[in-house]
This record gives structure tokens, sequence and C-alpha cells, in this order.
């Protein structure tokens, strides 16, 4: 095994020419301003030697706090247990779902969230929530420094550091992960010196999972080539769609004000509603998304997702918003829902054009309110019915079955001759310049 490097060397601050000069960043932390550490610990293997390793390298304190978004088969009496054991002074764990749920997945919602055709946002969403939570601990349990378990290639660090930055600017970071320099084995050594338990064995490398309630994704492994189609055993959520059951289920989810807020005609609070449509999407294999991803920090990556809720809750909002806003509307939203998914993948939750697109979007969404019907079968999402009181439908005007005296169908021409007008000038003036 190889010990941990000098720790003049181990640092990202120490790593340039002169140290007390020079920051990569304003925000991250010189060792000697590093005495109590809030490290956001999730009870894995990163965040379980990073515990240990902030103790020995900072001579520092180190108060854990792990954030409950909703991730599955989580057992925080556990997780309490071992950051102690590793030595935390504290612990925490905030149960941050319904937060989550409504400050977070709910404007999501009426934004369609979507990135890059398939990422419904839930790691993104996450990250300023849980970055501000620590903010909050940091301060309110005396820590001068945050510690959390991103690597320098993802969108983690930029989100997590981008609220702190924006947040609490007397706070300073620090990402071991990032300057370490120790890779698996060598934690898994480190961790075995220092009587670090490590859950699920040491033997294989494990997909890197990260999950709320909101959605789950797996990196790593196989998922990196390209052309290995996914492996079964990387579905911990969804039923292969070829296993789900042979005969479809009908849901219907009510929205009111572009929230969703019933499922099957039953009330639920949204954190309860968005869990059972998880279910029942899960049971019918939908949600599963095998997804090329443009990261923020250049590179490419894949993720396979299984997002479930947000496969059924997305179609359904999408489907009722068209339903009540007229063309012009349609047509110009999703410029706007894209440009809001981007901030958010991209860590700008604090940039006020988020804010700005938000007022629109909530505007549009006063509107939102009906009931979609889906089909959910082997794997697919399929709306079959709609209803709403702000439907800018009307069956009268719509019929084929007999001629509406509404307006006159006898119009329709005039209207043709004018709307076609410039296009058959520009094809006959195109056509005269051929010849
Ligand atoms: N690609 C997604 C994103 O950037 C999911 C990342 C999952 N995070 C993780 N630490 N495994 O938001």
């Amino acid at each position: 095994m190889t010990e941990p490097r000098d720790p003049t060397q181990a640092t990202e601050v120490h790593r340039v020419a002169d140290p007390g000069q020079t920051r990569v960043a304003s925000y991250l932390a010189h060792p000697n301003e590093v005495s109590r550490v809030l490290l956001l610990y999730s009870g894995g293997l990163d965040t379980s030697v990073m515990l240990r390793w902030i103790q020995d390298e900072y001579d520092a304190e180190v108060v854990a706090l792990t954030v409950n978004l909703g991730q599955p088969g989580e057992d925080y009496d556990v997780v309490r247990d071992k950051a102690l054991r590793i030595g935390a002074v504290e612990y925490h764990v905030v149960d941050a779902r319904e937060e989550f749920a409504r400050e977070y997945v709910t404007p999501a919602i009426m934004a369609n969230a979507d990135y890059g055709d398939g990422y419904p946002l839930f790691t993104a969403l996450g990250r300023p929530l849980i970055a501000r939570l620590a903010v909050e601990y940091a301060r309110k349990s005396g820590c001068d420094t945050i510690a959390h378990g991103c690597t320098g290639k993802g969108n983690d660090q930029v989100r997590i550091e981008s609220t702190i930055a924006t947040l609490a600017p007397e706070l300073k970071v620090i990402a071991p992960v990032r300057s370490w320099q120790m890779g698996r084995d060598e934690e898994l050594a480190y961790a075995n010196k220092h009587g670090i338990p490590v859950k699920g064995g040491s033997e294989s490398a494990p997909y890197s999972i990260d999950d709320n309630l909101w959605g789950r994704s797996s990196e790593g492994r196989w998922i990196e080539d390209l052309s290995h189609a996914p492996d079964d055993d990387v579905f911990q959520l969804v039923t292969r769609p070829e296993a789900a059951p042979d005969e479809p289920q009908v849901v219907e989810v009510t929205f009111e004000g572009g929230v969703p807020v019933a499922l099957d005609g039953e009330r639920l609070d949204l954190v309860e509603l968005l869990d059972r449509v998880a279910e029942i999407g899960m049971r019918h294999g939908v949600g599963i998304v095998d997804h090329i991803e443009d990261r923020v920090v250049g590179l490419k990556v894949r993720d396979i997702y299984e997002v479930p809720a947000a496969a059924i809750i997305l179609k359904a909002h999408r489907e009722l918003e068209r339903l009540v806003s007229t063309i012009h509307q349609n047509q110009f939203k999703p410029g706007l829902d894209r440009k809001w998914a981007y901030l958010v993948y991209a860590g700008l939750w604090y940039e006020p054009l988020r804010d700005d697109l938000e007022a629109y979007i909530r505007h549009v969404n006063a509107r939102v309110t009906g009931t979609i019907g889906l089909k959910l079968y082997k794997g697919n999402v399929r709306v079959v019915t709609r209803e709403s009181p702000n439907a800018v439908y009307d069956a009268q005007l719509a019929t084929f079955a007999e001629s509406g005296g509404l307006f006159s169908q006898n119009a329709s021409p005039g209207f043709i001759e004018l709307w076609s007008l410039q296009s058959r000038m520009a094809w006959r003036v195109r056509q005269g310049a051929e010849s």
C-alpha cells in the first residue's frame, strides 16, 4: 500500500508555486486555516476515508453531516455510528425531503426540467440544497471549512462550491478526493489500516451511484465502455421492461397550479406522491435512460439513469401545460425551460436569471390545473386522458361531427390566401431566378 502523501503535496493550495501568495481559487482553504471541518458525509468509502484523513492531515475536528433527499434504503443510524466511530466530533442528519420536493423538484416540474434529452436533473437539483445545508450546519457548529467528496472531473464540485462561495464567503472549502491522488485500492488500504469499515466488501469496484427521490444515476465500470449494452445488475430501482407485468396500468396525476397534488384521485403530500408514482413506474419498467452527457467541465460521460417518477410526472405535466397554453406560449416556453435546466445543471442555482425565468415559468403554471391519465406498460408511458378547467380547447370547435356555428369555415380560404402570400411570392421569385 502507499502511505498518504507528504501533506505539503496533498492539498490543492499547496500544489501551487507560492502557497502563501496564490490560491487556485479564493475559497480554497490553506491547511493552517483549517481547524474545524464540516464534512458532507455519505457513509461511503470516499467520505469515510476523508473523515479520518482530514483529522490526520489537518489536525482538525470533523463535524459530519448527511442530508436525506429521499435516497432509498439508507439507514442513517448506521451512517451515524460509522461517522462517530471514525472520529467525528458531531454527527447531524437532516431530513430535507420536504424542502427538496417543494423548493427544488417543484420548479423543475414547472420547467419540464430536462438536460440533454433525458436527464431530469435529480442530482443537479439536490446539490445546491446540500451545499446550503452544509453552510447552515458549518455556521451552527462553528466550522471554518466545508469538505466534500466530489472529484475534479464532475459537475458536482461546481454545484457545491459555487453555492458555498455564493452563500458563505467566510467559509473555506477542501475537496480531498480532487487532490489526494489515492485510487480505490489505496483508499481501501487506508481504510483497512485505520479500521474504517467498508460497506459491501472490497472485492469489485461498485458502480458510482447518486440518488434521491427524483432519480438515480449509475456511472463507472462497463458504463464507460460505450459499446457495452447495459448489464441487468445496474437496474436497482426499475424492473426491466421485459420482466414488467403483462397487464398495463393507468395512473391519473392531478395538478394544481403546476404542482402534482393527487394520484388516482387521492390527495397526497408531495414527497409521498413522488414516492408512490416512482413505485408504480418501477413496477412497469418505466424511466430507464442510457445517456451520453456533456458535462460543464467539458467531458462527455455516459450515465445510466433510473427516473420512474420523473418519467411519469414530467410527461403528465408537459401534456397539461400544452393543453392550457396557447400556441404562442407553447412555442416560447421550451427555450426558457432549456435555459433554466442548463443553469441548474451547470451549478448556477443562485444566478438571478434562474429567478427571472422562474417568474415566467410560474406565471404560466398558475393555470396548469387538471388531471392527466397515463398508461404504463413494459417501460412505456403514454398519455391517454386529459381534463382541465383551463384547457384552451373546445370540443364543439374541433369536432368533425358537424359544422359548428361558432365561426364560418368559409372564412378560411381568405385566411389561407393572406397566410401563404409571402411564401408563394418567394417561391415564384425563386422559380424565375432558376429558369
Ligand atoms: N451526470 C449527472 C450530473 O452531473 C449525475 C451525476 C451523479 N453524481 C455522482 N456523484 N455520481 O448531474
